[in-house]
């Protein structure tokens, strides 16, 4: 009997007993399943994440297997000043700086096996943090986006230019565009040069925003969720690669 329906797509909030398989599963997203383990969070990070902020972390199955994982911290955060620093220092090399008061989230990080990409599961995962956003009254998310797909178009434009016409609809990026279509707004000229190791962005990234509409000045942002809040499920109907 599988642990998850195998007809959909279910995310659930991240249990440390899925720790191993969250670690494998991302190691498997960016090509390093062979030990290669460099800025992959661990199952210690993982269960670390579950610790500290349990209402940001989300994992995605289908049937038994991940497909998707979704992890978040607590940040103070000033639209004005965007982090522009390497991701793995941000996110305190996999062990996060989360503050437990921080009035926005800050997206760590979101990855969906290759095999289910384009599939709307990385749709819902953002979906659920937008969720914890408001139950939390947080004013809102905040993220750093690889560039995707930036280096192939590097000879052409610089990674601002390329950022305005991923907006207007000249570029289509693998990430940023799904981001910006899920309601995330770039900053422009807060790209971000070494953001992370990675070969098709040339290491490139812009710092991102999704303010929250729902948020109450007047509340505060709460400390914690409310127990029945916490076990929401998300469910998306199947559509695997090849289906019409
Ligand atoms: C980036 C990533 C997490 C996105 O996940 P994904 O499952 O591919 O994203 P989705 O298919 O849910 O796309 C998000 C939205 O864009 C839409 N979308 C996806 N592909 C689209 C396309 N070609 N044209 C138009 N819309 C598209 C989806 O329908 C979805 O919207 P919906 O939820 O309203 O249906 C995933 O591609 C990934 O893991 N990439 C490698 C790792 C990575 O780079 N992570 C990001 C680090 S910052």
């Amino acid at each position: 009997m599988p642990r998850f329906p195998e007809d959909r797509i279910t995310v659930v909030p991240s249990e440390p007993q899925y720790a191993d398989e969250m670690t494998a599963h991302m190691a498997r997203v960016y090509g390093m399943a062979n030990g290669d383990f460099d800025q992959i969070f661990t199952a210690e990070m993982y269960r670390q994440h579950i610790a500290v902020f349990p209402e940001g972390q989300f994992t995605a199955f289908h049937g038994d297997q991940v497909v998707g994982v979704t992890s978040s911290m607590r940040i103070h955060f000033d639209p004005a000043r965007p982090m522009i620093e390497p991701w793995w220092v941000t996110v305190g090399e996999g062990w996060l700086p989360h503050v437990p008061d921080g009035e926005w989230m800050y997206g760590v990080e979101s990855n969906v096996h290759p095999d289910y990409q384009g599939q709307g599961v990385g749709g819902k995962l953002i979906e659920a943090r937008f969720d914890t956003a408001k139950l939390l009254n947080l004013r809102g998310m905040v993220a750093g986006s690889t560039l995707k797909d930036y280096g192939l178009h590097a000879r052409e434009v610089t990674p601002d230019v390329y950022v305005r016409g991923v907006v207007e609809g000249v570029y289509f990026d693998s990430n940023l565009s799904k981001q910006i279509i899920k309601g995330f707004h770039p900053i422009f000229g807060a790209s971000i040069p070494n953001y992370v190791e990675e070969e098709s962005s040339l290491g490139w990234g812009n710092v991102i925003v999704w303010r929250n509409p729902d948020y109450d000045p007047d509340l505060g942002a709460l400390a914690a969720m409310p127990e029945d809040k916490r076990n929401r499920v998300y469910t998306r109907a199947l559509r695997v690669r090849g289906d019409t």
